[in-house]
């Protein structure tokens, strides 16, 4: 049984991490590791393998970075011939990046059943790449592995069949399960001189963030005054740092004294910043759900999301990009006058064995 599985984006090595481990319990199943190389830096990439003990991949396909189309192309150019070599029982794929929607578009059309990892997500956002690359996706996925019942319910209302949907916990969640017990013997507050719940820890790339000048320029503006209640710690996406460099934010950003800049942390660092902060400030996805599975109170600095258990019944908080609505849930965090957040069910740190098994099931039939 062969499946062959893809990483492209930093994300996606943090969710496959426990799948290749899952798999080690079932001698018949023979798992490739392709990486598509979408993301290549140390700091994107190579870190987060070492980390998280994920091997080598098998096969790198080295497409880097480019337009949507470009990128897209890429990775379909380069993965169709190893399809067509390996010849795989299936292709798995993880989240909603391009190499998500590439390799699963490639394997559909040489008819390798496809399985969905993190299936049903909807934004409804269509803006939004990710929206575009999730619908595509799930359209032509055979197995569709959901982390929330929202997952479920989006994928029968689009005529999904039910028997090949599954609910069955967030991957994500599992490498933090599994990473967590490492965070005591870390000294990352110390070396950034902050103190448990004293500091708030800041990421933002979403293009349609730091892409547009008046967005950003609100965002800028609740900062500034956040800032000046506690230090914000901003490790910084590449495609922020570019923006950074060519535009006139980079100085306003340069003269918050209480904004501290960083180069993108390892996923240990991070995820112990994350774990003792007051706040976390983000418009990534993964992060709206590791800050629930902390009980960390979370704004999202987005119109909408595709995790809406995250602010149901956990700590997230959905502010748009307006200064005020930023400012509002800030104090709602300071005030403590949130509700008390729940984990969602079956974030447990078990959803990777959960796949495997029926994976492993599935494909025997
Ligand atoms: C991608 C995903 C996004 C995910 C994010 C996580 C898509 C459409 N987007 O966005 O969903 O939240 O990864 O980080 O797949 N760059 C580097 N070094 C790298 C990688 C990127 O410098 O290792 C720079 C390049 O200038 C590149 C830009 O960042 O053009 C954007 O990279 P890309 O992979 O296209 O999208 P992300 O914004 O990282």
């Amino acid at each position: 049984m062969k499946i062959i599985n893809i990483v492209g984006a930093r994300p996606n090595f943090v969710k496959i991490a426990p799948i290749m481990e899952a798999y080690r319990a079932y001698p018949d199943i023979e798992p490739l590791l392709v990486h598509t190389g979408q993301h290549y830096d140390k700091k994107m990439s190579g870190d987060f393998f070492e980390t998280l003990g994920i091997r080598e991949p098998d096969i790198h396909l080295g497409v880097g970075s480019g337009s949507h189309a470009t990128q897209t192309a890429a990775i379909m150019t380069s993965f169709e011939p190893i399809v067509l070599e390996q010849k795989p029982d299936a292709l798995l794929v993880v989240g909603d990046v391009n190499s998500t929607v590439a390799c699963s578009m490639v394997a559909t059309k040489l008819h390798v059943p496809v399985i969905h990892v993190e299936a049903g997500l909807r934004s409804h956002d269509r803006d939004m790449p990710e929206e575009i690359n999730r619908v595509i996706t799930d359209t032509i996925s055979d197995l569709l592995f959901c982390t929330e019942q929202s997952g479920v319910d989006n994928l029968e209302k689009e005529g999904v069949s039910a028997y090949q949907v599954f609910l069955v916990g967030n991957v994500m969640i599992d490498t933090l399960v599994r990473q967590q017990p490492k965070l005591a013997a870390l000294s990352t507050l110390e070396d950034l001189q902050l103190t448990p719940g004293g500091y708030g820890l800041l990421t933002l790339h979403r293009p349609s963030n730091v892409d547009d000048p008046e967005t950003f320029s609100r965002i800028l503006d609740a900062l500034e005054v956040i800032q000046q209640d506690i230090p914000l710690i901003f490790p910084m996406h590449p495609r922020t740092r570019k923006n950074l460099e060519s535009n006139v934010f980079g100085e306003r950003i340069k003269a918050m004294t209480n904004l501290r800049l960083s180069e993108p942390l390892n996923y240990l660092g991070f995820l112990h910043l994350m774990s003792e902060a007051k706040v976390v400030l983000t418009d990534s996805g993964g992060i709206q759900e590791e800050t629930t599975f902390l009980k960390v109170p979370c704004l999202t600095i987005r119109e909408n999301t595709e995790r809406p258990s995250t602010c149901e019944i956990g700590s997230n908080q959905l502010t748009g990009t307006q200064t005020q609505a930023i400012l509002e849930a800030y104090h709602r965090v300071v005030n403590g006058t949130l509700k008390n957040p729940q984990i969602p069910p079956l974030w447990d740190g078990k959803a990777a064995e959960r796949i495997v098994e029926i994976v492993y099931n599935q494909l025997k039939k």
